[in-house]
C-alpha cells in the first residue's frame, strides 16, 4: 500500500519524507489556502522536488476550457505531477485528454462507485473517494472503498488506482488496506498516529531500563 501525505505544508512534507515511508503528496485548494503560500505553482514545484512520487496539484476552474489550460500549466511543473480534477463531466473530459497524453490524473471528490467507474473509463491514474466526508453525513466511507475495489478487480483493463482520501484515523488506513486499496492519502497527524501503541512505549521503557542495568555495550 502506498502512503501519500495530504498536506501542502512544506515543513511537514520534508519531515515525513525523511522517514522514507512517503510515496507521494496530495494537495487541494483548501490545503493550499491553509499553507499560506504566496505562489501556488512555486509551492507545487518545491513539493515535487522533495518527493519523487506523484504530487497531486488541483485545478481551480470548473469549466472545461479553463480547467484544461490550467492542467497544462500544472503538468509542466515537474514529471511527477498528477493533475487533480473534480469528478464532473468537464473534469473527466480533461482527464481523458491528459491521460491520453501520458499525464497522471487524480480524479477527486468521488462519492459513489458509479463515479469511480467513470473515472476509470476516463483513464484516471487515481480516483479519490472521500471516506471521512461520507462518514460525516452518516454514510459508510469504507463501504464505498469496498465497492470500488470490487468493481475495479472485475475489470483488469481498468488501471486506475484507488486513492483513499479524507482519511481521519489509523483505522481508516487499516480498513482501506484490508480492502486492498492501492493508496491512502493521510494527514500528517494521522501518519504519526500510525506509529503509536502504548505497549511499544512500555516495552521500550522496560528494555532501556534492563539494558542499563546489565551494563552491556554494542558500540566500542
Ligand atoms: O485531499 C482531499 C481529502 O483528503 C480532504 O480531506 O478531511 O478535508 O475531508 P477532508
Amino acid at each position: 500500500m502506498k502512503f501519500f501525505v495530504d498536506t501542502a505544508d512544506l515543513k511537514e512534507i520534508k519531515d515525513l519524507a525523511s522517514t522514507g515511508l512517503l510515496d507521494g503528496v496530495t494537495t487541494n485548494p483548501s490545503l493550499v489556502a491553509k499553507s499560506g503560500a504566496a505562489n501556488f505553482v512555486e509551492l507545487i514545484r518545491e513539493i515535487a522536488a522533495i518527493v519523487p512520487g506523484p504530487v497531486s496539484a488541483e485545478v481551480g476552474a470548473t469549466d472545461y476550457e479553463t480547467m484544461y489550460e490550467e492542467a497544462k500549466v500544472l503538468a509542466k511543473i515537474a514529471k511527477n505531477i498528477a493533475v487533480k480534477v473534480p469528478l464532473t463531466p468537464a473534469g473527466l473530459k480533461v482527464c481523458k485528454q491528459l491521460s491520453e497524453n501520458g499525464t497522471m490524473v487524480n480524479v477527486t471528490l468521488c462519492f459513489s462507485a458509479a463515479q469511480a467507474i467513470l473515472a476509470a473509463k476516463a483513464g484516471a491514474t487515481f480516483v479519490s473517494p472521500f471516506v471521512g466526508r461520507l462518514d460525516d453525513i452518516g454514510s459508510d466511507g469504507m463501504n464505498l472503498i469496498s465497492e470500488i475495489c470490487q468493481v475495479y478487480s472485475n475489470y483488469p483493463a481498468f488501471k486506475t488506482e484507488v486513492l483513499v482520501a479524507s482519511v481521519r484515523s489509523p483505522q481508516h488506513v487499516v480498513s482501506a488496506a484490508l480492502l486492498g486499496a492501492h493508496v491512502a492519502t493521510i494527514p500528517p497527524k494521522v501518519i504519526r498516529q500510525l506509529f503509536d501503541h502504548p505497549l511499544t512505549d512500555k516495552g521500550i521503557a522496560q528494555f532501556v531500563a534492563d539494558w542499563q542495568k546489565c551494563g552491556q555495550k554494542i558500540l566500542p
